[in-house]
């Protein structure tokens, strides 16, 4: 088998551990992991900065996802937008943006600006470039559907939402975050309804993706159950 542009699909909703189990992927089998939720956050810190997400920007709190946006103002920001990955972390226009992008209200603006149809098509492009020349394992929602429909293989990665909203909690509280563990639930839920509601892509496990549920595993233990499924 060709060991070039082997590509990994791993899906599933926020939270699941995707990050983690894909970078442990990757590093196990010498892949390139491509974290594709850190550049929609990209896209909504840019856009937050822009301005457009309301007058007093991410400190407003919520972002309101069926905002109005001005498309030729966006694609006009969009356009002189640049983003890639140097060992693992994600640049947008050349700054370092691996920690300023890991808080709920980017978050929350990471999801309102995976609704938009021309940030969506500018990402998958660029992913879809990146997967042409590399091995690579890629996360997000909508990888196996749809970034890459024909990828060598695909897995659905889900949990309890409780469990993950735990997850998430324990991860922002080690990071020195002021978090409450009923506020990220909420946030988890939401997102996960907005993620698999929406028009474009919505998050759905593709019909020849493996399901793993990780309620009850440890993180080896999805690491060591995908690694078994692949050959190179
Ligand atoms: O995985 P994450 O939490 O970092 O993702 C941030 C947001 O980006 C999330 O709301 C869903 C969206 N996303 C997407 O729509 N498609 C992807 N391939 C990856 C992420």
């Amino acid at each position: 088998r060709a060991r070039h542009g082997i590509r990994i699909a791993i899906d599933g909703p926020s939270g699941a551990g995707k990050s983690t189990i894909a970078k442990r992927v990757a590093a196990r089998l010498g892949f390139d992991y491509i974290d594709t939720g850190a550049m929609y956050r990209s896209i909504g810190l840019k856009m937050a900065r822009s301005g457009f997400f309301g007058e007093d920007g991410m400190h407003g709190g919520a972002v309101d996802p069926s905002r109005e946006i001005d498309p030729d103002r966006l694609s006009s920001v969009l356009a002189e937008t640049e983003i890639d990955f140097r060992e693992g972390k994600v640049y947008l226009d050349g700054e370092d943006v691996e920690s300023e992008i890991r808080n709920s209200e980017i978050s929350k603006a990471a999801s309102a600006c995976a609704q938009i149809g021309i940030v969506r098509e500018k990402l998958v492009d660029i992913q879809r470039e990146i997967g042409s020349r590399k091995n690579v394992v890629m996360d997000g929602r909508d990888i196996g559907t749809n970034v890459f429909r024909d990828a060598e293989y695909k897995f659905f990665l889900t949990a309890a939402p409780e469990e993950r909203a735990k997850r998430r909690f324990l991860e922002l509280k080690e990071k020195g975050q002021d978090v409450v563990y009923e506020d990220i639930l909420k946030d988890v839920e939401e997102r996960d309804y907005r993620d698999t509601h929406r028009e474009l892509n919505p998050l759905r496990k593709a019909e020849d993706a493996v399901e793993i549920d990780s309620t009850h595993m440890t993180i080896e233990e999805v690491v060591d159950e995908i690694c078994s499924r692949v050959t190179i």
